[in-house]
């Protein structure tokens, strides 16, 4: 049935592709975004954008007011966000603002407004250093950068709102998302930024000895997802989305090399503050509840990114 859904975050990365796949399905779709890591290129002409930055409904909602009831939304994906670890280290004030308080009264005023589902894009950067591997939904959560704890802060916050509101909540735990329109310019996209100094045949850096792995999920697999939130039923869940599957950054770097033919070695520079070792997710519970699994291996992913296939 066609839904009429609020995405914040949609000229972003993640939000972009979702925003396409959204409107491929025949939704109506709204987004709000500040274009501060988001791209006017990536928005769609069959989406209706509001470039505003949320953190002004902390002082005045009716903005936000405005737009869920003019326009009947029934369900939000909460993508905005300040994604970057090391801001966050260095600036923490600003990303607290966006990630909890801007977010806290966001969600205040989709509750007011009657909306039926919130979902919120959380991050595995909640658990901090894993006790064990793969984590899943039970793991302790214990951030090890400021991100993480303002994604776990906002979390804990709907968990407290599931009993004081009729708005059903779902988290997904996204893993390092990777895929088209990811920004090499920024810290987080270590496929997109490894692609692009491949391209250029520049160097490629690497912090710390390149054993640290990571679980890498391609942002198709993401949408699928998402997609499958629209339907889920419960009150509220949390979803850990990883692929059970780790890759050291080396490892990713000999699949490039392979599939590009790029041969130059990589500079080693020192770890950074805020860097987990290691962090792979199951994806038991959302193959149970939401019938999702990863479909993509990484070595195709990263086939699919250097032939140009979204
Ligand atoms: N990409 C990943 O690997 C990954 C992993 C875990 C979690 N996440 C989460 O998924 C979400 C989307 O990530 P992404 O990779 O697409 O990042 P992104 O930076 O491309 O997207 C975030 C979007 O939010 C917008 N935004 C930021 N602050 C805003 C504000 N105050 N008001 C309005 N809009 C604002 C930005 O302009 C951007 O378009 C984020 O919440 C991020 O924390 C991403």
């Amino acid at each position: 049935m066609r839904k009429n859904i609020l995405i914040t975050g949609g000229s972003g990365f993640i939000g972009s592709n979702l925003v396409d796949f959204l409107l491929s399905k025949g939704h109506n779709i709204f987004v709000i975004d500040d274009l501060s890591t988001g791209l006017k290129e990536n928005e769609n002409s069959l989406a209706t954008y509001y470039h505003y930055d949320l953190v002004n409904c902390i002082e005045d909602s009716k903005y936000i007011e405005d737009i869920l009831i003019n326009h009947n939304i029934d369900f939000v994906y909460h993508l905005a966000a300040s994604a970057d670890i090391f801001l966050s280290i260095n600036n923490p004030e600003k990303v607290y603002k966006i990630n909890v308080l801007a977010s806290i009264a966001f969600v205040n005023v989709c509750i007011k407004c009657n909306i039926k589902k919130f979902l919120f894009a959380s991050t595995s950067a909640v658990y901090g250093e894993p006790q064990y591997l793969p984590v899943d939904e039970q793991h302790p959560t214990d951030p090890m950068s400021p991100y993480g704890l303002t994604k776990l802060g906002f979390e804990q916050y709907l968990s407290y709102l599931k009993l004081h509101s009729d708005t059903s909540f779902i988290i997904y735990r996204f893993p390092n998302v990777y895929g088209y329109r990811q920004r090499p310019d920024l810290e987080g996209g270590v496929v997109a930024i490894f692609q692009d100094a491949i391209e250029k045949n520049n160097d490629i850096k690497i912090f710390g000895d390149g054993r640290q792995t990571r679980d890498w999920v391609d942002v198709v697999d993401i949408l699928s997802a998402l997609d499958k939130g629209l339907g889920f039923e419960k009150k509220f869940d949390i979803f850990s989305l990883g692929s059970n599957t780790k890759t050291s950054l080396t490892m990713l770097l000999d699949y490039f090399k392979d599939i590009t033919g790029y041969s130059k070695s990589p500079i080693y520079l020192d770890e950074r503050d805020g860097d987990i070792k290691h962090m792979v997710m199951r994806y038991d519970y959302a193959k149970k509840e939401l019938d999702w699994e990863p479909s993509i291996s990484l070595r195709d992913g990263i086939r699919k990114l250097v032939d140009g296939v979204k």
